[in-house]
């Protein structure tokens, strides 16, 4: 086992403590001492994944659009403040910026971009800052790709008829799992109304934190929206009696994986978010839900069409061209990221028709004349027909793939 300290902190919690369960075990693998995100750089050509951000800036350009309806929605305020928490390297905070100044010159003064994150890269493509306290009672929108999924979870399993939560403990040799009873209730509220479908063996996750996450969301946000974009279903979706494995994976060297408790502190362990679970959230915390949809969708109803119509009209180089439309492509394939789903959440906003749901109000889908291109540091170049962040994949850069024939 590599990745030193992060082991030896768990090996020292169950020693100290006992069995630790899995929320402790993942927090301490991805964000303690020689954490997964605490020490590495998992995002890039020679990372262990990619995310919409990095596959191309269209994302971003496309998110701008829609925060300058959001802008228009609430009569041009300034500052609009974008927080975006779980920023990365800030590569989608690049992008956004960027394109703001393409959109809109007065949105583009207006846009004070704040971006955060519990673990912030060395390596920054926009300043990201170290989360500590939010700003609070800010106008504007808090925004999020790919970070609930990237929270810790817990695990359960259904064991003889019974709910059992999964604890990790120590074996002498290695990490171990144990069942034992719940450490809070939280597992059987959400789960009451599917228990008796689930069959033995049956095994889940469920991020407990959600409550707290949202209540910090209302202490930042005092009037607008929270954008949140990730991979996961709502819960009678997630909790399927199917399902038997759940959703737990793990990314180590750009291979796809199943046993958290190996490479500890050296791969990414990531869970599907139950978006019900979210909405429930968000709802105390005094947002209302406002949209929910897939992020092909959502990304089609505000233009992406018209720029890949661009990208293959494009007379740029053949490598380049291919690189752009395949990273665009990318973000509204159904089987990979184009499938992840683009939730809304507004608060002390009258009116909340936004036009990436198909509730166009001001902005209707953009007519791109010049999309924004890869860029070569950026952004990663996908390759051949791998279009899905989920399975195991080649990246170029943009460097490399210049030196390719065409
Ligand atoms: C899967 S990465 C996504 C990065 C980026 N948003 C992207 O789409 O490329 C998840 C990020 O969320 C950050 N993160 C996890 N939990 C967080 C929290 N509670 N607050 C802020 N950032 C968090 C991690 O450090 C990591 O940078």
């Amino acid at each position: 086992m590599t990745g030193g300290s992060a082991s030896d902190s768990i090996r020292h919690a169950i020693t100290e403590h006992g069995p630790i369960t899995f929320a402790e075990f993942m927090e301490v693998a991805l964000y303690g001492p020689g954490g997964y995100y605490t020490s590495g750089s998992p995002i890039s050509a020679d990372g262990d994944y990619f995310t919409s951000p990095s596959a191309h800036p269209l994302f971003g350009a496309l998110i701008a659009v829609q925060l300058h309806e959001m802008w228009q929605l609430l009569g041009s305020p300034e500052p609009f403040t974008v927080i975006e928490e779980g920023a990365g390297h800030g590569g989608l905070a690049a992008d956004i910026t960027e394109y703001v100044a393409v959109i809109d010159k007065q949105f583009a003064t207006a846009l004070r971009y704040v971006a955060l994150d519990i673990a912030p890269p060395a390596q920054q493509h926009y300043p990201v800052s170290l989360i500590t306290e939010s700003p609070t009672g800010i106008t504007g929108c808090l925004l999020s790709n790919e970070l609930l999924d990237a929270m810790p979870v817990h695990r359960f399993e259904v064991s003889n008829g019974e709910l059992h939560e999964i604890f990790i403990s120590h074996d002498g040799e290695k990490l171990v799992e144990i069942l034992q009873p719940p450490s809070t209730p939280i597992i059987e509220e959400r789960l009451r109304p599917y228990l008796a479908y689930l069959p033995d063996g049956y095994r889940g996750e469920m991020n407990a934190g959600l409550d707290t996450w949202a209540s910090r969301q209302a202490g930042t946000l005092d009037r607008g929206w929270a954008l949140t974009i990730d991979y996961g279903f709502e819960r009678p979706v997630l909790y399927r009696s199917d399902r038997t494995s759940g959703s737990l994976r793990t990314y180590y060297q750009h291979t796809l994986g199943q046993d958290p408790l190996k490479h500890t502190g050296d791969q990414d362990i990531t869970a599907h978010v139950d978006f019900t679970a979210v909405e429930e959230a968000m709802d105390i915390a005094g947002f209302r839900i406002c949209g929910f949809t897939t992020q092909a969708e959502f990304l089609v109803q505000l233009g992406i069409e018209s720029a890949l119509d661009q990208l293959r009209a494009a007379p740029s180089p053949r490598p380049a061209k291919r690189a752009n439309e395949l990273g665009a492509r990318s973000l509204v394939d159904p089987e990979g990221m184009g499938g992840f789903r683009v939730a809304a959440y507004s608060r002390n906003v009258p009116e909340s028709r936004l036009t990436g749901f198909g509730q166009h109000t001001q902005t209707a889908a953009r007519q791109f004349s010049q999309p924004p291109l890869l860029s070569p540091r950026r952004h990663i170049a996908l390759r051949g027909s791998q279009l899905s962040g989920s399975a195991h994949f080649e990246v170029q850069t943009l460097d490399e793939l210049s030196s390719d024939r065409p």
